[in-house]
C-alpha cells in the first residue's frame, strides 16, 4: 500500500486531544503515516472547538487558507471533526465545498471506512448523535518505555518523545445543558464508559511507562449515573472508579476533569484524603459569584453552597490546589453581579482560573436572552478579574517558596530541566541530578513566578 501523510490540528479541551490520538491511530491501518507540515499533507483533519465564537473563527479562517493550498493540490483531503463539525454539519459543507469529510464527534472510530467512502462517492457528512452511544474500546498504542533505573533502558527512545502523562476518556457528552453552553448539542447525551474498558485503557498505558492519567469528562461526578457501568450492572460511582484506578500498579499519579459543584459528592471530597495517588488539585468551576447570575446560567448551586464545598475540601486536605473557570458578562451580568464574583475570588484566592468574555453559541437559551452585555464592559470586567487573579497566584505560588515538592519530570536536557508538581505547577529546574524523564524526584521550591516555580532537585530529602 502507498504511504500517505496525515496533519491533524487539534483545537478545544483535553477530549478533543485524546480523540486526535484515537484518529491518528486508527488511520496508520489505512495506510497513512503522521505528517508535521500541513502544506505536505494528502489529509488535513481539524479537530475543531465550538465553545466560545472565537474558537470556531479560528478553524474557518484555517479553513480559508486551505481552500487556496488545495487550488494548487486538489489531491488533498479535507476532513473536519470535533465540536464545529458536529453543530454546523451540512451548513459547513454548504459554506465550504473544498471540505471531503465532516465526521460529527461520536462517528470517530469510523474514519478509516469514511474516508475509502469519500474516494469513492465524493464529500460526506456523517454526525449522526445516538442517545444509546456505547462508546467502542480503543486501546492507546505506546511505543515501549520502561521506567526503571537501568541506564540501558534508559536509552531505549528519546524522553522527550514520551508523555509521561495521558488522558483517559471515561464519559462524553452531557445532561446539564448549562443556560450558555454548546457541548450538550455537540457531544449529545451524558453517557459513562465501562468501568472495565477504562481500567484495561488505564493498565495499558501505566505497562508502556506513563506515570500520570487524567480521567476525563464533561461532568465527572455523574459517572455511571445514566448507564450500566459495572458488569454485574450493581450501583458504581466515580468515586468506586478513582479507587479502582488508583490500585492500578505501577500508576504513580491520578488526577481527573471536569466536576459541576453541584455533584460534588462528601464521598467525593473525602476521596482526595483517601485514594491514594489521587492528586491535591481541584478544577472545580463556578462560572460566577452572583446567584442571580448562576441561576440564569441553570448551574443548580449557590455562591454559598460552593464556598461550602471548597470549606469541606480544605478541611479534609488543607494544601489542594484549587481552579476555576469564569464567565463574565454574562447576559443581565451588572456591576453587582461581577463585583460577587471578585468577591468570590477574594474568598477562595484560587491557585489559578480560566475566565473568559460571554459568547452567544448557537441554539442555546443564552444566546436567545435579551439583555446582553456590551463588548467594552465585557473586556474591563475580564481585565480587572485576571489582574486580581494574576496577583492571587503570584502570592499562592510564593507559599511553595522553601517548600521541598514532589515533581513528575517531564524534560531532562542540558538546557535544564522541566516538571509538574502534585498541585500541578510547572517547575523550572537547572539539571536533573542523575534522573531521567519519567521520574517522580522531590524539589525544594527556590523561587515563585505568576505561572510558574523554579526549584533544584533535593536528592537528600
Ligand atoms: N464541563 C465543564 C466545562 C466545559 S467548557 C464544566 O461544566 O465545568 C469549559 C469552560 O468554557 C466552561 O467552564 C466555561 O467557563 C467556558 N464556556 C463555556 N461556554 C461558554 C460561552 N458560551 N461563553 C464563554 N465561555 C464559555
Ligand atoms: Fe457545558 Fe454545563 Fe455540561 Fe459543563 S456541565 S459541559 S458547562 S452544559
Ligand atoms: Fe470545545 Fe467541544 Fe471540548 S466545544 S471544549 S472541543 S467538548
Amino acid at each position: 500500500m502507498e504511504q500517505k501523510i496525515f496533519y491533524i490540528k487539534t483545537f478545544g479541551c483535553q477530549m478533543n486531544e485524546r480523540d486526535s490520538e484515537i484518529m491518528a491511530q486508527s488511520l496508520s491501518g489505512y495506510g497513512y503515516v503522521e505528517g508535521m507540515d500541513v502544506n505536505e499533507a494528502d489529509l488535513v483533519i481539524l479537530n475543531t472547538c465550538s465553545i466560545r465564537a472565537k474558537a470556531e473563527q479560528k478553524v474557518l479562517s484555517l479553513l480559508g487558507y486551505l481552500r487556496k493550498t488545495k487550488l494548487s493540490r486538489p489531491t488533498m483531503k479535507i476532513c473536519v471533526a470535533g465540536c464545529v463539525a458536529q453543530q454546523e454539519g451540512a451548513r459547513l459543507l454548504a459554506r465550504m465545498p473544498h471540505v471531503d469529510l465532516v465526521i460529527g464527534t461520536q462517528n470517530i472510530y469510523n474514519l478509516g471506512p469514511l474516508l475509502e467512502s469519500v474516494d469513492k462517492e465524493g464529500s460526506r457528512v456523517v454526525t449522526d448523535l445516538r442517545d444509546d452511544y456505547d462508546i467502542p474500546q480503543f486501546l492507546p498504542k505506546l511505543p515501549q518505555r520502561k521506567s526503571g533505573h537501568s541506564g540501558k533502558d534508559r536509552n531505549l527512545q528519546s524522553p522527550s518523545t514520551f508523555q509521561f502523562s495521558k488522558f483517559v476518556t471515561i464519559m462524553q457528552g452531557c445532561n446539564n445543558y448549562c443556560t450558555y453552553c454548546v457541548v450538550p448539542y455537540t457531544r449529545g447525551r451524558e453517557m459513562s464508559r465501562k468501568a472495565k474498558d477504562i481500567l484495561e485503557e488505564v493498565k495499558t498505558l501505566v505497562e508502556a511507562g506513563v506515570r500520570e492519567v487524567t480521567l476525563l469528562g464533561q461532568n465527572v461526578n455523574s459517572y455511571g449515573r445514566t448507564n450500566a457501568v459495572a458488569g454485574d450492572g450493581e450501583p458504581y460511582s466515580f468515586s468506586d472508579l478513582l479507587k479502582e484506578v488508583s490500585n492500578i500498579d505501577g500508576l504513580a499519579r491520578l488526577r481527573f476533569t471536569t466536576s459541576n459543584p453541584k455533584d460534588l459528592t462528601d464521598d467525593l471530597v473525602r476521596s482526595f484524603r483517601d485514594v491514594k495517588n489521587l492528586c491535591p488539585q481541584f478544577h472545580l468551576p463556578v462560572q460566577s459569584g452572583s446567584d442571580r447570575i448562576l441561576g440564569r446560567m441553570n448551574r443548580k448551586y449557590t455562591a454559598a453552597e460552593y464556598l461550602e464545598k471548597v470549606k469541606k475540601l480544605h478541611e479534609y486536605i488543607p494544601d489542594i490546589a484549587l481552579t476555576t473557570d469564569i464567565i463574565v458578562g454574562f447576559p443581565g451580568e451588572s456591576d453587582d453581579d461581577f463585583q460577587q464574583t471578585m468577591n468570590l475570588l477574594e474568598a477562595v484566592r484560587f491557585h489559578g482560573s480560566f475566565s473568559f468574555k460571554y459568547s452567544d453559541r448557537p441554539g442555546t437559551r443564552a444566546s436567545l436572552f435579551d439583555d446582553k452585555v456590551d463588548e467594552g464592559v465585557k473586556s474591563e470586567r475580564l481585565a480587572v478579574f485576571q489582574k486580581r487573579q494574576d496577583e492571587i497566584s503570584l502570592l499562592r505560588n510564593s507559599e511553595y517558596v522553601g517548600l521541598v515538592k514532589s515533581v513528575l519530570i517531564e524534560e531532562c536536557s542540558d538546557n535544564g530541566a522541566k516538571g509538574r508538581t502534585d498541585t500541578n505547577h510547572i517547575v523550572h529546574f537547572p539539571d536533573c541530578a542523575g534522573h531521567v524523564a519519567g521520574d517522580i524526584v522531590d524539589v525544594r521550591i527556590v523561587h515563585a513566578g505568576q505561572h510558574s516555580l523554579r526549584g533544584e532537585i533535593d536528592n537528600k530529602h
